[in-house]
């Protein structure tokens, strides 16, 4: 007979062991995660630059729901479930633009606006040429989801019972004032599918032991991150400070993009790297902020939103071109070598002898800490 998961889980925690490895993928374990964890809360489901004008239209699949990302009349992002009030069809199952500001259903062509609105339903009396009246259409229009925008970030709270985002976010929102969020200015938005459980993305970000042997054009020595600290910025939220520009060596010219301007030009340069949990990571530096949203598909599978941003239009001149292009490839560069590690990686830490690692004092204490809130949150959820 099978054992308990989650009293496996829970006997893992109470003796200070790491996750056991079936909980990167165990469908029992995935299919409460996504009932729980991923609806509770405030889950990222991409970036506002991926919806940038009127009528586009982004569809994302988290927590196994279809949603629609769409960016309104207003220049509003809102979200609607991603269902057909006639017969429940996905009314985009790509990136898209809606013609003329209209969402066509590609099944019977009902028609809804940019406010989620039903505005045509074709024949709708079948008899007569006359189509739905305003009152037939009230109360058939797309269902709306609670959604906040935050440095970019779209989120979404599919239970519509979190605290409000404000409450849940100030305390890194006030932590990375200093990087002025107006001054954000979209470099890029790529489209990852990662062979790995989520939750080892998120463990790899916040994971800067690896930094110098799979990264090494960022810093090829460990002296180079020795001085990294670790942050509790909330409960949710947990991240390590790289106080020098590590990557940077002495003498090395001096990045010509431009910095936010909250940071002061004497301030110590550093590198903040964030998990806000579950699923949004962010790295903030002087110049760019990265964002990396993660929306798990099945245990071994995460799609993945990853963005990055410049800092004021200064950013966007020509003479700056070689500037964005060499941040962009570089990005790009090393999440390739992150999401090849983490293919490796899937196999292996998620095998029954997964659980007989171990985490160091040293360096592992993050990703300690994410494992221990993954498991009070799943244990939580799984007692109700
Ligand atoms: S399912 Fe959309 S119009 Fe019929
Ligand atoms: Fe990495």
């Amino acid at each position: 007979m099978r054992t308990d998961p989650f009293e496996t889980i829970r006997k893992s925690r109470d003796d200070g062991q790491p996750l056991p490895g079936f909980a990167y993928r165990d469908d029992d374990v995935f299919a409460v995660e996504s009932a729980t964890l991923f609806r509770d809360g405030w889950s990222s489901v991409t970036c506002g630059q991926n919806v940038a004008e009127r009528g586009d239209l982004f569809p994302v699949r988290i927590a196994g729901q279809s949603l629609l990302v769409l960016r309104d009349y207003e220049d509003e992002i809102r979200v609607f479930y991603n269902l057909c009030r006639h017969r429940g069809a996905p009314l985009a199952d790509v990136q898209c633009r809606a013609r003329s500001g209209r969402i066509v259903c590609p099944y019977h062509a009902w028609s809804y606006g940019l406010d989620g609105n039903l505005l045509a339903a074709p024949h709708f009396h079948r008899d007569e040429s006359c189509e739905a009246s305003i009152d037939e259409r009230t109360g058939l229009g797309l269902l709306p989801v609670r959604t906040a925008v935050w440095r970019d970030i779209v989120f979404v709270n599919l239970s519509e019972c979190a605290p409000p985002f404000e409450e849940f976010i100030r305390p890194l929102d006030e932590r990375l004032a200093h990087w002025t969020a107006a001054e954000l200015r979209p470099l890029s938005s790529d489209e990852y599918d990662i062979q790995a459980n989520w939750k080892l993305v998120v463990e790899n970000f916040l994971d800067v032991y690896h930094l110098p042997v799979v990264h090494p054009e960022l810093v090829g020595r460990f002296e180079g991150i020795l001085d990294a600290v670790d942050v509790e910025v909330s409960d949710d939220i947990m991240g390590t400070v790289l106080p020098d520009l590590y990557g940077q060596a002495a003498g090395q010219a001096e990045s010509p993009l431009p910095r936010f301007s909250g940071l002061a030009p004497d301030e110590k340069l550093r590198i903040e790297v964030f998990a806000v949990f579950p699923n949004t990571l962010i790295l903030v530096e002087p110049e760019v902020q990265q964002v990396i949203v993660l929306r798990p598909q099945a245990p071994g599978v995460t799609h993945e939103t990853f963005a990055n941003y410049l800092v004021s239009d200064r950013s966007q001149t020509d003479d700056l071109a070689k500037e964005r292009e060499e941040t962009y490839r570089s990005s790009v560069l090393i999440n390739d070598q992150d999401a090849a590690l983490l293919a490796l990686l899937q196999p292996t830490r998620s095998m029954a002898l997964g659980g007989h690692t171990h985490l160091t004092r040293a360096w592992d204490e993050t990703i300690r800490r994410f494992q221990r809130l993954w498991t009070d949150r799943l244990l939580a959820a799984a007692d109700r």
